[in-house]
């Protein structure tokens, strides 16, 4: 049985105030939700104050992004060694938003694949779970492109580290016309995704194949979460809007304890 996983990217959001108040909501309800895990990705300025409020609970935390370099003159960047400052057990990896910012500079799609196996390397090698997010556009959605895309995503990484990697990982299906449209993924269209993806490492390796954590990640709301993560192949979620409501946050995580 895979322990389901619930994580909350909070992306640009909050303040010092606003995260206290979700904060001590999602603390006072953690018993509600005691067998998963469950991750807060807060922006980096805040993570001494996600760290301090939840050293005591089961709730861990980690960043929205890392540098694939180790340290230097990469002005505005964090490494993953900092992360272990801040007790950092997470990393997102390859947010369709850090996508969409690499290509408005121009990357070439080579790159783009070649910087974000960087990125989770250097997670691997600093002991963080990176959790790589993949999913197609619209407009590969539209053209029926979806596991070609996945499928090219997965090879990538696969290629880059070794299937063996993938069982220090968690992936996230994340269709990019879900993310914060409101127009969620169907539990039947997710699951086909990500029983797709579980048997595309199976072809390099059945028995990582089957411990590998795969969240559902778009328009995932305290409403929908139960149907999504009923599926067999689902194993959490990665939450944007609903994760800066506490309450909405804890329905989610509650709705992944009941798949245990
Ligand atoms: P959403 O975002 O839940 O607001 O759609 C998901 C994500 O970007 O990870």
């Amino acid at each position: 049985m895979r322990k389901p996983l619930v994580a909350g990217n909070w992306k640009m959001n909050g303040s010092s105030a606003s995260s206290k108040l979700l904060l001590d909501g999602i603390l006072a309800q953690a018993k509600t939700f005691p067998s998963i895990d469950v991750a807060l990705f807060p922006p980096a300025v805040y993570l001494p104050q996600v760290q301090q409020a939840m050293q005591h609970s089961h709730i861990r935390w980690g960043t929205q992004n890392v540098s694939s370099y180790h340290k230097g003159a990469y002005t505005g960047e964090i490494s993953a060694t900092m992360l272990h400052d801040f007790n950092c057990n997470y990393v997102l990896i390859g947010h369709s938003e850090r996508r969409c910012l690499y290509a408005e500079l121009d990357l070439d799609q080579l790159v783009l694949d070649r910087i974000i196996a960087e990125k989770y390397h250097m997670a691997i090698t600093e002991g963080l779970t990176p959790i790589v997010c993949i999913g197609e556009s619209p407009e590969e959605h539209a053209v029926g492109k979806t596991e070609d895309v996945i499928g090219r995503h997965l090879d990538i990484l696969i290629e880059h580290q070794g299937v063996k990697a993938l069982s220090q990982a968690v992936l996230a299906y994340e269709p990019v016309w879900a993310i914060g449209t409101g127009r969620t993924a169907s539990p039947e269209w997710a699951q086909e995704v990500h029983s797709f993806m579980r048997e595309r490492v199976a072809k390099h390796d059945p028995v990582i194949a089957q411990s590998l954590r795969i969240l559902y990640g778009g328009s995932v709301k305290g409403n929908n979460a139960a149907p999504l993560f009923s599926q067999p192949d689902i194993d959490g979620g990665l939450i944007g809007g609903a994760s800066l409501d506490a309450d909405e946050f804890v329905k989610i995580c509650q709705a992944a304890q009941a798949k245990i």
